[in-house]
């Protein structure tokens, strides 16, 4: 048996912390032979507290093979003291009418104290990932405030878009979604995210070329994936949870256990390529292998896309000034 792993998680009694600290334990994202210590972070009230008693009961009630030791606390460095990975989700969720950017005012904050605490007390290897919304911006913010840990290990999920994209185009061609490959997200977690399938491919056959509906692409296709967590929101008066956390899951095992020449998709510090500034937090097409993402480098960006991929850099940028005050 391997030794331990520990793993934060934040707002550990919110809705997606209910969907994944079971998954986590069970052994669905760091592998069935992986052993797991919970370090569980929630606010200090009461209730939450309370609420989070009793997450860690029922934990406890599943009596899971790899759950190796559990800590509950309101203390981010108790909750990141040697973290190999930390999930950062919680945060404030929007509601009927909101974008995500309007979190910034009331979750940006929680992301600068995270980040300097995972600075001073997270294992130096610790992959971090950040759920809470605006999820690239807060993710950039926790990189800051980091300065002693290395960039690359702070991401954001996109692969929640990655995901209802492959589901979209799956229903659109009438095949099967894990025969789909090369699909890829551009840029912020947002409705200005590029779901691009220009790459994609079933059986080695072009999804574009069985699709050739450039008209479904753009006006059905993009603001279907674009505008999902709104209509989620909508029909369930709750932001999405259990797709959230199980996106969560995704991300974290396939950077974790590799993802065998597999393209996904995670939101990244930019190194420059594709025109993307330095530092910018923005979606590209990844693989992973050893513990480390790659981007998929190279790929030919066209007119269209070149204006959405600068579109939702634009929004980033926007995002990435609000904060400036706040990074000071
Ligand atoms: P929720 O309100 O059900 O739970 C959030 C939990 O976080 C609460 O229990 C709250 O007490 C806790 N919390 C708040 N501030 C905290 C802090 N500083 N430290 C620790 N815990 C804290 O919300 P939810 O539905 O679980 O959503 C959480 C976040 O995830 C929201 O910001 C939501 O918008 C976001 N989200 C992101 C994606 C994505 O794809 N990136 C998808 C779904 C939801
Ligand atoms: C989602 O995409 O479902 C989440 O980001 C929640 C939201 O606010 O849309």
């Amino acid at each position: 048996m391997k030794q331990p792993v520990r793993v934060a998680v934040t707002g550990a009694a919110g809705q997606i912390g209910y969907s994944l600290l079971f998954r986590i334990a069970s052994g669905e994202m760091l592998g069935k032979d992986q052993p797991v210590i919970l370090q569980m972070l929630e606010v200090p009230f009461e209730k939450a507290q309370q609420a989070l008693k009793g997450v860690m009961m029922e934990l406890e009630d599943c009596a899971f093979p790899l759950l190796a030791g559990m800590v509950g606390t309101d203390d981010p460095k108790v909750a990141f003291k040697d973290a190999d990975y930390a999930l950062l989700v919680g945060s404030r969720p929007r509601g009927p009418g909101m974008e995500r950017a309007e979190l910034l005012a009331v979750n940006g904050e929680i992301f600068i104290a995270q980040g300097k605490a995972l600075n001073e007390v997270a294992s130096r290897d610790v992959k971090v990932l950040v759920v809470g919304n605006p999820a690239n911006t807060n993710a950039y913010i926790a990189m800051k405030s980091a300065p002693d840990l290395p960039a690359k290990n702070f991401t954001a999920m996109l692969r929640l878009d990655h995901n209802r994209a492959l589901s979209q185009l799956a229903a659109k061609t009438g095949k099967a979604v894990a025969d789909i490959e090369k699909m890829a997200v551009w840029g912020n977690h947002s409705p200005t995210m590029y779901a691009d399938y220009r790459f994609a491919i079933i059986n080695g056959e072009s999804v574009k070329d069985m699709i050739n509906d450039q008209e479904w692409n753009a006006n059905v296709f993009l603001p279907t994936v674009g505008k999902r967590g709104a209509a989620i929101i909508e029909a369930r008066g709750l932001s999405s949870a259990a797709s959230a956390a199980n996106a969560a899951i995704d991300h974290m095992r396939d950077w974790a256990l590799g993802t065998n020449g597999k393209w996904v998709t995670m939101g990244i510090p930019s190194d420059g390529s594709y025109g993307i500034p330095e530092d910018v937090m923005y979606g590209v097409p990844v693989t992973c292998e050893n513990g480390e993402y790659t981007r998929v480098e190279g790929l030919p960006i066209d007119e269209f896309s070149r204006e959405k991929m600068d579109a939702t850099l634009a929004e980033l940028e926007g995002e990435r000034a609000a904060v400036a005050d706040l990074l000071k």
